[in-house]
């Protein structure tokens, strides 16, 4: 488990040229512009990673609903899962075409491939969800699941964008988005297991001693269960804006990179909530803040800038737009995140484990591309195997 090594360089108008000087006197060995959907935030450093000491005690920071940046452990198993990851590219270079997503399965012999465990039972698409590609239905082979809830794998954009060319693979059952996903074991089980089928490459997460030893140790789960799965493909100018994963019966989530990089800011809502309101205290923050917003909405967040409770109820509500520039599109708050140690640079082999206890204790995360072509990672949520 390491520390952050991210260092901030600059903001979003300092060039290439000087970000590079910068990266050379602060002893990083690359850096990064980090930007998303039209919004540039600045410039990250890293640095050199054999210089760091490891972090103690993993339990405690996942108790305290921080992150743990797992660098390189499942590398070992890249190699292996490369003819898999081979497949799933092409089957995403097909829907990025413009290509359905069930006729690039039947094209690419995915069906003929898992007809064994699990038999398509049908797709379709939902023309009033705009970031909804094609939901895809499936049953076991035996048919043990005919009790009316489907299993079903869900591809989506991950934003509104004609730029932004992110998608996700999601996997779970019944209705989308119901409460209580965790409430049915079995199916929870039988959707991972069509995940682990359509995606093999998924074993870098399930079949890995080195990291299943290390979760058992962090969660004290004493048998993961890699459930409601969803598969990545963050392209340039996409990632995810800043956002929890709390459900409950789940203890966190698991996100491993397997091609390509990507950036992250990740910390606790009570970090993420502290540095919100330090952020709200500083000097010329008015100034700022009229940069994205009317004077009576400024008024409005200075009026309640020491409003810890407001500020949490109001994070909780997933369509603020206020709370979404002010996390997402301000490059001072940015600056503050990363130099308070909250940024994190994941290569292909890397995994960053998210606590997500409950909605006060929970870790908060956003995510950058930082390549010129789709990478692919696996997040999954874990909990333990009920008895
Ligand atoms: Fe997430």
């Amino acid at each position: 488990v390491n520390k952050s090594t991210t260092v901030f360089l600059g903001g979003p108008d300092m060039g290439a040229d000087a970000a590079a000087v910068e990266a050379q006197k602060n002893r990083c060995s690359e850096q990064h512009f980090i930007y998303r959907r039209g919004v540039e935030l600045g410039w990250l450093g890293v640095r050199d990673a054999s210089a760091e000491k490891p972090v103690q005690d993993m339990e405690s920071i996942w108790r305290s609903a921080r992150p743990l940046h797992l660098r390189a452990i499942v590398s070992d198993r890249l190699a292996a899962v490369e003819p898999d990851m081979e497949q799933t590219y092409a089957l995403v270079e097909g829907v990025l075409d413009g290509e359905s997503v069930m006729s690039m399965m039947n094209e690419l012999g995915y069906f003929d491939r898992i007809e064994n465990e699990f038999q398509f039972a049908g797709g379709f698409s939902d023309e009033s969800d705009r970031q909804g590609i094609e939901q895809l239905e499936f049953e076991t082979a035996e048919g043990e699941d005919q009790d009316g809830v489907s299993i079903w794998m869900k591809a989506s954009w991950l934003s509104f964008e004609d730029d932004d060319a992110s998608l996700r693979f999601r996997f779970s059952y019944g209705r989308e988005g119901h409460e209580d996903v965790a409430s049915n074991f079995h199916k929870e089980q039988l959707t991972a297991m069509l995940a682990e089928a359509i995606f093999p490459e998924s074993s870098a997460i399930t079949s890995n001693a080195a990291l299943g030893q290390t979760l058992r140790q962090v969660t004290g789960i004493k048998k993961t269960a890699f459930v409601e799965r969803i598969y990545y493909f963050n392209a340039p100018n996409g990632g995810a804006l800043f956002h929890h994963d709390v459900e409950r019966g789940h203890d966190g989530v698991v996100y491993a990179q397997l091609f390509g990089s990507t950036a992250w800011l990740a910390l606790s809502k009570s970090d993420l909530l502290d540095n919100f309101l330090a952020f709200l205290d500083t000097e010329n923050i008015e100034t700022t803040l009229s940069s994205y917003f009317e004077s009576s909405e400024i008024s409005d967040i200075l009026q309640n800038r020491g409003e810890r409770q407001y500020w949490s109820e109001r994070f909780d509500d997933r369509e603020d737009g206020t709370v979404e520039i002010l996390l997402n599109h301000i490059p001072a708050f940015f600056a503050r995140l990363v130099a308070q140690g909250h940024a994190y640079i994941l290569h292909a082999g890397d995994v960053i484990l998210l606590p997500q206890a409950s909605l006060e204790a929970c870790c908060w995360h956003t995510v950058f591309c930082l390549d010129d072509f789709p990478g692919e990672a696996l997040s999954f949520a874990v909990r333990d195997t009920p008895a």
